[in-house]
């Protein structure tokens, strides 16, 4: 059960340390006062989001997940993508999270289905009010950047002892990158 999660959870540490160094570069030290930071937001309560696993990019087994979220059903689906280019996509296994009824059910390619139960809770949208802001930066190149501002928060009740940094849209709180470190589920 918790090892099913870890898979997602060791996922975007690429992009962490990019992101990092990208921060580094655009904050290089004295002379620029800093803007008051914004506050913590909240994700939409309920996103699809097709997620790239940057850590499996290096494996040559390159994996996608297709994320269903619903905060008000307590409810999370994540379809996993093996990516074989140019552009096609095997599907591996659904995981469907259902911390309402705290079950974890897992469906093979096969259509195998095979329930645990779930002891852990389930992401809260809204960010602590102890997150910290670590500030904005962006991707891409020239006048073709997106931007985002970047937050990290731990999370050590309810099954979780877990950091998450996260870069999300200004406007909208919603997230395009992130990277989540540490334990869910109590083993
Ligand atoms: C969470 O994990 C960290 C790092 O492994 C550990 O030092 C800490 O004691 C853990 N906290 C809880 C509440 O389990």
């Amino acid at each position: 059960m918790a090892s099913e999660v870890k898979v997602l959870i060791g996922v975007f540490l690429v992009l962490a340390s990019l992101l990092r160094e990208a921060l580094l570069a655009e904050f290089p030290g004295e002379g620029v006062a800093p803007p008051s930071p914004p506050t913590p937001c909240c994700f939409p309560s309920s996103f699809q989001a097709t997620v790239a696993d940057m850590r499996s990019a290096a494996t040559g087994n390159m994996r996608l997940f297709e994320v269903y979220r619903d905060w008000e059903k307590r409810l999370q689906v994540q379809r996993v993508l093996e990516f074989a280019p140019p552009g096609q996509t095997t599907a591996v296994m659904t995981m469907i999270m259902d911390f309402q009824n705290a079950v974890h059910h897992m469906v093979s390619a096969s259509g195998d289905c095979q329930s645990q139960p779930l002891d852990y809770a389930m992401l809260e949208p809204c960010m602590p009010e102890t997150a910290q802001y670590l500030g904005q930066t962006y991707l891409g190149f020239g006048g073709d950047t997106t931007n985002f501002q970047t937050w990290s928060f731990t999370r050590t009740d309810k099954g979780r002892n877990i950091t998450m940094t996260v870069g999300v849209t200004a406007s909208d709180c919603v997230p395009v990158v992130e990277t989540i470190v540490g334990t869910l589920g109590l083993s």
